[in-house]
């Protein structure tokens, strides 16, 4: 099984990632500024998950999650992602990172913003280096959906820096009960992250929640 930290999981997404990987029975530490709300936020995971999964959650301060892990999953608000990946560079050398973040800017999230760095995981790859690859994914997937008990019904688009890395993460996404896709280098994350500024904007727009995509005319 796998150890994955999951770095300011407390928020809606994080906790909806560990859900996930919790229920396969994969080890999933939630991270956070506070080791009291990060526990509290696994014992709130360790109770929707039975079977194999039960009390694989627990709660850790984020640079200690980070140190723990073989894979470091980011969950945080765009304008803390520059301060934590410097924070956490060192401790997540030669790990994979898998970066969820959106460089959405409130209270506008429904339009499309391109951060300086080109996107959040350009911005990732460049503070952390070569030695570190970075691996985009959930950008395009609500944490509403997360919360599913069965499989979820749209796709996951996963771009990043190495073949390697990227095929690593969509076991993950898998095993998470999602389709996913390799979507190819980093620099598509422009557009996946962007895509996710769409949704919000159909989901306001149509009095929805949960929009996603589904790609289509590829074989299953
Ligand atoms: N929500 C969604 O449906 C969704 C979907 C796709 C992608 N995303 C992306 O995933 C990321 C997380 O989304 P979310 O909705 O889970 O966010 P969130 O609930 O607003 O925040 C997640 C966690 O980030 C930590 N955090 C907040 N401000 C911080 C700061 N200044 N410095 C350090 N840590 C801070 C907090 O953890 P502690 O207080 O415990 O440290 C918080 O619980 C975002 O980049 C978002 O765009 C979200």
């Amino acid at each position: 099984m796998k150890k994955i930290a999951i770095i300011g999981g407390t928020g809606k997404e994080g906790k909806g990632l560990a859900y996930r990987w919790a229920k396969h029975g994969h080890s999933v530490v939630i991270g956070s500024r506070s080791v009291e709300k990060a526990q509290i936020a696994a014992d709130e995971i360790n109770a929707l998950v039975t079977g194999d999964g039960k009390d694989k959650v627990v709660g850790l301060e984020n640079s200690q999650a980070a140190d723990w892990c073989d894979y470091v999953v980011m969950t945080v608000p765009y304008e803390a992602h520059a301060d934590m990946l410097c924070n956490l560079k060192e401790i997540i050398k030669g790990k994979i990172l898998i970066d969820v973040t959106v460089p959405l800017v409130p209270p506008k999230v429904h339009l499309v913003h391109v951060p300086k760095g080109g996107s959040a995981g350009l911005e990732a790859q460049a503070i952390l280096g070569d030695e570190t690859p970075v691996v985009m994914a959930f950008q395009n997937i609500s944490y509403e959906r997360l919360f599913k008990e069965n499989d979820i019904d749209c796709d996951v688009l996963v771009c990043g820096t190495s073949k390697q890395a990227r095929e690593a993460v969509l076991e993950l996404v898998r095993e998470g009960g999602m389709t996913c896709w390799d979507a190819g280098p980093l620099a598509n994350s422009i557009v996946i992250e962007g895509l996710t500024s769409v949704l919000i904007y159909i989901n306001k727009n149509y009095g929805s929640r949960e929009a996603g995509i589904k790609i289509t005319g590829v074989n299953r």
